[in-house]
């Protein structure tokens, strides 16, 4: 593997020709997208192709079968890629009028043959900034052969080759080195004095080795420093006065037992601890004693270490903003750490053993004297996956600044309001239960809250009240209730609201409008009916997935439709003919992005919609059950029809009998038995009428 700066650095130096012109050259297969750069990629070539253009400046020859490497007379070029290939011989001088290569990429081939010859040929290429050794089955002798005279190289990928100790000898001609990927090797011991000497180095990747602890690290130059997946147990600092310019160190899937023992004086931004044993120890003191004992490794840090604050107070200057302790064993919050941590924005505390966060926890460490009782920028905390029932008030009261609360996967129970007179204002008190719940009220900076799959049978009125939610995910609580004002509190704010896989048979948001609501989720539910009250909303994305319908209402539709960009509706019932909805979706440009599966039926039959849509057999066999239907309306207006037009002849007819009699015995006689029994139409009738009392 290419570590992401090689890569970046690669990709920068290869606009490969595939995306540029497509004019063939010498050999017939290779592309040259310029003058100057040909690329030969996959092209079952055996040797360099002769004839190239001298004036090259950048060659691709990649995934070929080239096994060895004569002179090459390219004098002006720059870049090099003969990865994926056999090469196993390169002759001694095959380099030697490469005066300007810079970049030279021979990742996945055998350069572990032949070393010590085929490493001659890299004396010339003194001048080359960026190297890809990569694949190659290499120790650190052969390393070291082909690294004998790099003394301008900046960027070193070594990864996915057989190293198991790095010695100073290996980089000591390199004196210029920013980067080195020696990722996924065997690498378990790093002689001291190999990489302290490289005072340029910034970023050493050593991912995917063998290292079992880090006891002294003095690196100071270094800015990225990933040791994920190894075996560490230990990450020790000496004490000193140092300045360390490290801003990433990655400790991710090891098994450390402790917080790091990191430089006093740090630049560091971005720690990841995640999936170790940090927190495992932390009520057994005391822990460190034993363990240092154990360990032999006491006398390495001088000062006494007899308490827990001493190892954190190291943190006190640490700029530490992003702090991933994920699966790792706390079983109590780290509230000592997060209170020294104050540019904390983001920790991460999921899958650890966390249970009730007590008024007692935090009052604790806030005798002891610390600077800070809280964690004072925290913006995001994440507790999903933990076992978490309950937390004081003061806890969230000691994260000011917080934005987002994950506690999706615990056994958190939001609290029902209670007024003055400390009454429930819940209807149904059997399930209000206020002994282990979680106010959620007056969080006046909480803007994302997920309580995903926390078994909440009851949302009651006001629970979010004062709490200015953005997004509020509630899926997963299978048959919650959500009581007449759940949501009140939230209709100036909320943005997304999830209720999905909840079990739902009805969905009634219980509240006047919400009116900056963008995106509901109600999938994996039984409902049937859309509540009137989301034609309200500003809705742009609906997810209506797995439930009951078989129909939307029109009216919503047509109103939500305003704002509407995506809708859901797969995994519904729908009646194929009464849906007018779905081509007044298509027709105001509203995504449906599962229409193609998403069926309807047509009586006993089923269909996919888009067949329904596009179909002529199919919108006949609803047009064929329309059409009978207005054949009978149009029978019965035929004869209504008939019927009120001979009545009208008769009226005429005795009118004007009756002038001819002078007399006008008739007033509202027949007429409005008529009448009374008129309906729509029948109105020519009434008009008749009409004329008829004019004529009177
Ligand atoms: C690029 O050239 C190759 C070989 O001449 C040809 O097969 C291919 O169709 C060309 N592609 C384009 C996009 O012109
Ligand atoms: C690659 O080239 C060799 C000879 O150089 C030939 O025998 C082989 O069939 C070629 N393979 C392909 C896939 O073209
Ligand atoms: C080794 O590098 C030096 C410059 O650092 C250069 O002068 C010398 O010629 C190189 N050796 C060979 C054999 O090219
Ligand atoms: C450290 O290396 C691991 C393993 O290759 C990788 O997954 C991780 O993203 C790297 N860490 C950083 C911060 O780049
Ligand atoms: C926290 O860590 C878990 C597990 O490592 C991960 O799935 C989750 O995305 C992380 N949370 C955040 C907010 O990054
Ligand atoms: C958690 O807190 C609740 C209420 O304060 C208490 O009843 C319960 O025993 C606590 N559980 C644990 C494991 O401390
Ligand atoms: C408190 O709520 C209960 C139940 O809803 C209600 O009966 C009572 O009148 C309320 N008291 C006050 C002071 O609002
Ligand atoms: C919802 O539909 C499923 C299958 O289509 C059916 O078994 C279930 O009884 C329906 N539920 C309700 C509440 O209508
Ligand atoms: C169902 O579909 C079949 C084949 O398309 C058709 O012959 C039949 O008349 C349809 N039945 C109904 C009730 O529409």
């Amino acid at each position: 593997m290419i570590g992401p700066a090689l890569v970046g650095f690669l990709i920068f130096q290869w606009p490969l020709s595939s995306y540029l012109a497509n004019v063939s050259l010498q050999p017939q297969d290779c592309q040259k997208s310029s003058l100057k750069t040909l690329s030969c990629w996959n092209q079952n070539l055996s040797s360099i192709p002769a004839d190239l253009n001298p004036r090259l400046r950048q060659l691709d020859l990649s995934n070929n079968v080239i096994t060895e490497i004569g002179v090459v007379s390219l004098r002006f070029l720059q870049n090099l890629d003969i990865s994926q290939n056999e090469l196993h011989v390169i002759h001694e001088g095959a380099f030697k009028n490469l005066v300007e290569l810079h970049t030279l990429t021979l990742g996945r081939n055998f350069l572990s043959h032949n070393s010590i010859d085929n490493s001659k040929s890299f004396l010339h290429l003194y001048r080359l900034n960026t190297l890809d050794l990569s694949l190659n089955n290499l120790d650190e002798k052969d390393v070291e052969f082909y690294l004998r005279n790099a003394s301008y190289l900046e960027y070193l990928s070594l990864s996915g080759n057989v190293l198991t100790k790095l010695t100073p000898g290996i980089f000591t001609r390199s004196q210029n080195l920013r980067s080195i990927i020696a990722e996924n090797n065997f690498i378990s011991e790093i002689e001291q004095g190999t990489f302290e000497s490289l005072t340029r180095l910034a970023e050493l990747n050593l991912a995917r080795n063998n290292l079992g602890s880090i006891c002294d690290f003095k690196l100071s130059q270094l800015k990225k420093l990933n040791l994920s997946r190894n075996a560490l147990q230990f990450f020790i600092t000496q004490k000193t006065e140092n300045i360390f310019q490290l801003e990433m160190l990655d400790l991710s899937y090891n098994n450390l037992l402790l917080f790091p023992l990191l430089p006093n004086r740090n630049n560091l931004k971005y720690l990841n601890l995640k999936n170790n044993k940090v927190g495992v120890l932390e009520n057994q003191l005391p822990f460190l004693e034993t363990l240092f004992s154990y360990h032999k490794i006491s006398n390495l840090y001088d000062s006494g270490l007899e308490s827990v604050e001493n190892i954190y107070s190291a943190l006190k200057e640490t700029p530490l903003v992003d702090l991933d302790l994920s699966e790792n064993q706390f079983s109590s919050f780290p509230m000592e750490i997060c209170s020294y941590l104050v540019s904390l924005k983001s920790l991460n505390l999921s899958g650890n053993c966390l249970m009730n966060i007590s008024d007692a926890e935090i009052k604790n460490y806030a005798q002891e004297g610390q600077p800070q009782q809280s964690c004072p920028s925290l913006k995001s905390l994440d507790l999903q996956n933990n076992q978490i029932s309950y937390f004081s008030p003061d806890f969230l009261k000691a994260l000011p600044k917080i934005e987002e609360l994950i506690l999706k996967k615990n056994y958190v129970k939001p609290c029902s309001y209670r007024n003055q007179t400390g009454e429930s204002t819940s209807i149904q008190t059997n399930l209000v239960d206020d002994s282990h719940c979680v106010s959620f009220r007056r969080l006046r900076t909480l803007k994302y809250l997920d309580l995903k799959e926390n078994g909440i049978k009851l949302l009651s009125p006001c629970t979010f009240e004062h709490t200015p939610l953005v997004t509020l995910d509630l899926d997963g609580n299978e048959e919650m209730i959500l009581e007449k004002g759940a949501l009140d509190g939230l209709q100036n704010t909320l943005q997304s609201l999830s209720l999905g896989r909840n079990r739902m048979t009805s969905l009634d948001l219980s509240v006047k409008c919400l009116k900056t609501l963008k995106k509901l989720n109600v999938a994996d539910n039984y409902l049937d009916v859309l509540p009137e009250v989301i034609a309200c909303s500003p809705l742009k994305e609906l997810d209506l997935r797995n439930n009951n319908f078989t129909d939307l209402e029109e009216s919503v539709i047509r109103k939500v439709s305003i704002y509407l960009n995506t809708i859901y509706i797969s995994g519904n019932f729908f009646n194929c003919c009464s849906a007018v909805w779905v081509k007044f979706l298509s027709e105001s440009n509203v995504k449906i992005p599962d229409l193609k599966n998403t069926l309807c039926f047509i009586k006993q039959n089923v269909s996919i919609f888009p067949d329904f849509i596009s179909s002529d057999s199919l919108s006949k066999q609803c047009s064929l059950e329309v059409s009978t239907e207005v054949g009978i309306t149009n029978l019965v207006n035929i004869i209504l029809f008939v019927f009120c037009f001979t009545f009208t002849l008769m009226i005429v007819f005795i009118v004007i009998r009756c002038a001819l009699n002078s007399s006008l015995p008739f007033r509202n006689n027949k007429v409005v038995s008529f009448q009374s029994g008129n309906d729509n139409q029948c109105s020519g009738g009434v008009a008749k009428i009409s004329i008829f009392e004019t004529v009177k």
